[in-house]
């Protein structure tokens, strides 16, 4: 029989995104107002569990905070509770799972279920627990939108919204200068981020992870314009694209991090590229991290608000190790496993790959590659 629910940990886990404070209010308030119970927050992702970080959250605490950016109960993306990294006295990484110790906390403060809200690594670090007894209901976040299970992602709106923004202001001064722009935007090993933004903005060229770039292909398309009287190029650019017999360009290495590979750099790379081979001035800009950052918009706080109340409804109705997610514009669940270790990234055949060619928008090969 599943276990009666009285008192709830909530976490926010992996990296931020606009609209975590939304799902912590939406949790917190439905907990408390429709169902009576005990809301802790447990601070900084799964290292607040590690380290017992726990405080109990009131309606107050978490008042007036659908608008506010982060989240309050702040975030990481580098604890994995079952491989635990530390340096030891040489400055070596050395992992241990602490798993026991996170069990020991969640009995201490006699925490019945866990919210956890976060991207694929945070539903991974929640299986560890799901295989350990703990009942964990999954709420998706990511600004890359690719989380396996759901059509969206809340944090994804925010960030389509930011990266067309600024797609926007390049269009003019790329107009200005007759210059080729290159914009490039987060998403990791998916490109949902750089399709959205780049129809959004009406890119010439959107480059994803999906479809492995021809650098020829591109530099013709930018001369072909220049040809035709059109005096600038807008190219927006996901983090993880990859030209076709490449690798991916990474920017970092961090080995103390469950996801230790940080992409970057592939915007300066594909500028350069243009600028050498077709002589046509080439800029770059590399949106980053303020992609994650300010305030929700509105499309994210009534999605955080949704998801929210429906995992708190998923463990008072007794499902247990649920993600809820959105399909088609309906919320449900599913099994909170069946998101471990996957992504969900574009299909080629996806519509809004078709719809964006129909209107011109070249994604750096030949059509039908
Ligand atoms: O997963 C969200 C994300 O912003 C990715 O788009 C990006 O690759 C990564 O996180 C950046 O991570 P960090 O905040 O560690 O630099």
């Amino acid at each position: 029989m599943a276990k009666t629910i009285k008192r709830i940990g909530v976490l926010t886990g992996g990296g931020d995104c606009a609209g975590l404070n939304a799902v912590i209010r939406a949790v917190t308030k439905s907990a408390i107002f429709q169902h009576g119970l005990e809301v802790f927050g447990i601070e900084d992702g799964f290292l607040g569990l590690v380290q017992n970080r726990i405080r109990q959250l009131t309606p107050d605490d978490v008042s007036g905070i659908l608008t506010q950016g982060g989240t309050i109960l702040g975030s990481s993306n580098k604890c994995n509770p079952s491989e635990f990294a530390t340096r030891n006295h040489d400055g070596q990484i050395e992992k241990h799972d602490v798993t026991n110790r996170c069990l020991d906390h969640i009995d201490h403060h006699r925490l019945d279920a866990l919210v956890v809200i976060g991207g694929d690594g945070t539903m991974s670090g929640a299986a560890n627990f799901i295989r350990n007894g703990i009942n964990c209901v999954g709420v998706p976040k990511t600004i890359d939108n690719d989380l396996y299970g759901t059509d969206v992602t809340f944090g994804f709106a925010t960030a389509c919204h930011v990266a067309t923004d600024a797609l926007d202001r390049i269009h003019t001064t790329a107009a200005s200068h007759h210059r080729a722009m290159v914009v490039e935007v987060m998403g990791r090993n998916a490109g949902w981020i750089a399709l959205h933004s780049g129809i959004a903005s009406g890119a010439d060229v959107i480059l994803i992870p999906e479809i492995p770039f021809d650098l020829d292909n591109v530099c013709e398309f930018v001369k072909g314009r220049s040809r035709y009287g059109k005096r600038f190029t807008i190219i927006a650019v996901s983090e993880g694209a990859t030209p076709q017999g490449g690798e991916k360009i990474v920017a970092e290495v961090d080995p103390t991090s469950p996801d230790p590979i940080k992409l970057g750099g592939v915007g300066k790379f594909v500028a350069d590229q243009i600028e050498e081979r077709s002589g046509i001035e080439t800029r770059y800009s590399v949106l980053g991290h303020m992609q994650r950052g300010g305030t929700p918009v509105a499309e994210d706080r009534v999605l955080a608000t949704e998801f929210g109340y429906a995992a708190v409804q998923t463990l008072m109705e007794g499902k247990p190790n649920r993600l809820v997610v959105m399909q088609g514009r309906t919320v449900t669940d599913v099994d909170i496993l069946s998101a471990e270790n996957k992504q969900r990234t574009i299909p080629h055949d996806h519509p809004l790959i078709q719809a964006a060619r129909s209107v011109g928008t070249s994604f750096g090969v030949e059509t039908g590659e």
